[in-house]
């Protein structure tokens, strides 16, 4: 009845005022999930007059209620907006799809239950599984980098202090006053100079000097995701191929970033019928790539929609780089149709054939990827079958690493949700740092791995501190820690020759719970010790937090735990339960809307207001 009604205030004023006022109520009534539903024949009925209508529609609103400036509104709903039009063409209304919609979108709805699944396996686990075992030989290194998000556009002396998701560029020339100049290494309102890139190339190379290989785990795009391009993207993906190529003289394994695309995390499925498709980006990262990871996983990106699998030089370790966007829920192409799809374009088919590939031949495997998959802006359906592959071999597994989140951080895989113990944690992720001054010190990390287990002996945090006054002119790298060093002396179980096993990384938790000075320490390990201003993250933050450091399974915290220490990705004034890296997108925009005009829905969907910030005054997101 209520949707009849909204939809009969929005046409006739469809005819005459536009469709704003309509539109604007039909976001004022949106303040829960059963609303949500409500108000979704109200956008179907936009989407079917057309893309150009649905984009004119929103847009006004974006700029009417001033959520962002008029050119990243215009620049942000016309690229993604079609893909929300679309969507909203193609799913029922009170549908699982319809429900997803709702909650990634708006920020409403819980995801539905998991659908059961059975994810098909070549092979029962061995009855005697391999037995990986230490000779105590010296370890090797491996260097990490991630979401260094670089703003070719970046101009020494441009505002830095703006009005846009991100700053340092002379977006319409330079205004005649500047308040804040952007100085040559980087700024907290804007993204990764071309200078500190290089500067963090150099330093990877002198650290990392017997480095037997880099990973690289996406997001090289800057937030400017408004103006993303194909032509710029392609273009980008290439120069920083190109950088670290002349930079770097071990190998170098990357993995795709949800910034790699255009517009900003489109990845349509092989079932999608429209003339957006991903082919160009796969095409990008086989010609930046192809140079460290050999002709086969060049081919596999191809076939496998930007995943491969490569052996490690001189090692008996398989390296699986996994495309996780087609499991992100602000990709929008997701909910394109009624039709559940276990398995999107083949990604875990893929993940499952290379993990029996190394089991059968005796090798390790490490898992890498962009997205950690255990998060709230995982899909609960992909996250849930992930985790029944790394059940089953998680013999095989040896490590996995991520970034995304932006943090220095790290979350634990367990045999038994329902008994997270020592006993039964089984896989360890090691997650970001990034690059981008955005969220705290640029940052990367360094691992000492055991060339016969591939186990982790120890990772190390290196950052630059953007708050040296000598940084602008000569900024230098230092070790901030070293986790065994830090953290070792704090579980006195763990042996000298012992690597840091998932096991280990639980007993920390454990540490954490009582010992709070500890847990407070890692908090300020997240923003790479850039000091922001933050309340403690006690009681329910901690809880969360600790919750989602015990979970590589999404779901397994969205009851019982509460808010979340985040970081922020950009200027975010609001947050959800997503992730930071998500930019200043259409579903951005969306609950910003919500927010203004439905008070009641932005205290729903936890969305908190975050005092302005500026570089003296940072401020931390809370979920
Ligand atoms: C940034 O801009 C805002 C609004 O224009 C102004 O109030 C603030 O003082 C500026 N901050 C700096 C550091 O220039
Ligand atoms: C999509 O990809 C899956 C997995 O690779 C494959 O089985 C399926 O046939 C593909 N569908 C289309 C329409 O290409
Ligand atoms: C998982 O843990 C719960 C709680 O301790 C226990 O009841 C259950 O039997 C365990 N499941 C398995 C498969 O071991
Ligand atoms: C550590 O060293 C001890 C004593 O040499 C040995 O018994 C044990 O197997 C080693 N453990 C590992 C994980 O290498
Ligand atoms: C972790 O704690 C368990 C139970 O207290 C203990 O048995 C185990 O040795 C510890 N392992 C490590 C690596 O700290
Ligand atoms: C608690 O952690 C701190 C490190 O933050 C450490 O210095 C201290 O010894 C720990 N306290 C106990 C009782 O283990
Ligand atoms: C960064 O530099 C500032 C200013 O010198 C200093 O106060 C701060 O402790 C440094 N941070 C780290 C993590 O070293
Ligand atoms: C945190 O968790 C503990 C035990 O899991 C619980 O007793 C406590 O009430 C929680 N605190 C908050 C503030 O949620």
């Amino acid at each position: 009845m209520r949707s009849a009604t909204l939809a009969a205030l929005l046409f006739p004023s469809l005819a005459a005022a536009g469709p704003l006022d309509g539109l604007e109520r039909t976001l004022a009534s949106i303040v829960d999930c059963a609303s949500c539903h409500a108000a979704l024949p109200t956008f179907k009925s936009i989407a079917h007059l057309g893309d150009a209508a649905f984009v004119k529609t929103i847009t006004a609103a974006c700029i009417d209620m001033q959520i962002e400036d008029r050119d990243v509104c215009e620049g942000a709903i016309r690229t993604q907006g079609p893909i929300l039009a679309h969507d909203l063409r193609h799913f029922a209304l009170g549908g699982q799809t319809a429900t997803r919609f709702c909650d990634a979108v708006f920020g409403m709805c819980t995801p539905p239950p998991v659908n059961e699944y059975t994810v098909p396996f070549p092979r029962p686990p061995p009855e005697r599984p391999a037995r990986f075992r230490s000779a105590g030989r010296p370890p090797f290194r491996v260097m990490h980098f991630s979401d260094v998000h670089i703003d070719r556009q970046y101009t020494v002396g441009a505002e830095a202090n703006c009005t846009k998701p991100i700053c340092c560029r002379d977006y319409d020339g330079r205004p005649k006053h500047v308040n804040a100049p952007a100085l040559p290494l980087g700024n907290r309102h804007c993204d990764t100079p071309t200078k500190l890139v290089d500067s963090m190339l150099q330093a990877v190379e002198r650290f990392g000097a017997d480095a037997r290989f880099s990973l690289f785990t996406g997001d090289v795009i800057d937030h400017a995701v408004w103006e993303v391009s194909e032509v710029g993207v392609s273009r980008d993906m290439q120069t920083f191929s190109d950088q670290m190529a002349a930079r770097l003289n071990a190998p170098l394994f990357p993995a795709l970033g949800n910034h790699e695309s255009a517009p900003t995390n489109s990845f349509p499925r092989n079932t999608t019928e429209h003339e957006i498709n991903s082919e160009w980006v796969f095409n990008a990262q086989r010609a930046s790539w192809a140079q460290w990871i050999g002709e086969e996983a060049t081919d596999q990106i191809r076939h496998h929609s930007g995943s491969y699998a490569a052996m490690a030089p001189g090692t008996n370790l398989r390296i699986i780089s996994v495309n996780t966007q087609y499991w992100y829920k602000q990709n929008f192409w997701l909910y394109d149709s009624d039709d559940l799809q276990p398995d999107p374009n083949g990604i875990l088919a893929f993940l499952v054939q290379e993990l029996q590939a190394a089991e059968d031949a005796g090798q390790r495997a490490w898992i890498i990827a962009h997205m950690p998959p255990g998060r709230g802006d995982v899909a609960h359906d992909q996250s849930s079958y992930f985790d029944q592959v790394i059940q089953r071999y998680k013999n095989t597994i040896a490590g996995q690493f991520y970034g995304h989140t932006h943090a220095d951080e790290f979350a634990i895989g367990y045999s038994n949700y329902s008994d997270r113990s020592a006993a039964t944690a089984m896989s360890i992720a090691m997650i970001g740092p990034a690059l981008t001054p955005m969220s705290g010190n640029p940052a990367f990390k360094m691992y000492d791995i055991d060339p016969d287990t591939y186990e982790i002996m120890d990772a190390r945090t290196y950052i630059t501190n953007v708050s040296d006054p000598n940084y602008h002119l000569h900024p230098t790298w230092e070790l901030l820690y070293s986790a065994r060093d830090s953290y070792g002396a704090l579980v006195p179980a763990l042996a000298p020759n012992a690597s840091l096993s998932p096991a280990f990384w639980h007993n920390l938790t454990e540490v954490f719970y009582k010992n709070d000075s500890a847990f407070q320490a890692y908090i300020a390990h997240k923003p790479r010790g850039r000091e922001f201003v933050r309340r403690p993250c006690v009681g329910a933050c901690k809880n969360g937090t600790l919750c989602e450091m015990r979970t590589l399974r999404s779901g397994v915290c969205a009851t019982a735990s509460g808010p979340v220490f985040r970081l922020p990705g950009g200027h975010a004034q609001f947050t959800t339960e997503l992730e930071s890296c998500e930019g200043h997108g259409i579903g951005h925009i969306v609950r910003g809307l919500l927010a203004k005009l439905s008070p009641q829905a932005g205290q729903k969907a936890n969305v908190e207001p975050v005092p302005q910030n500026d570089d003296h005054s940072q401020a931390v997101l809370w979920v």
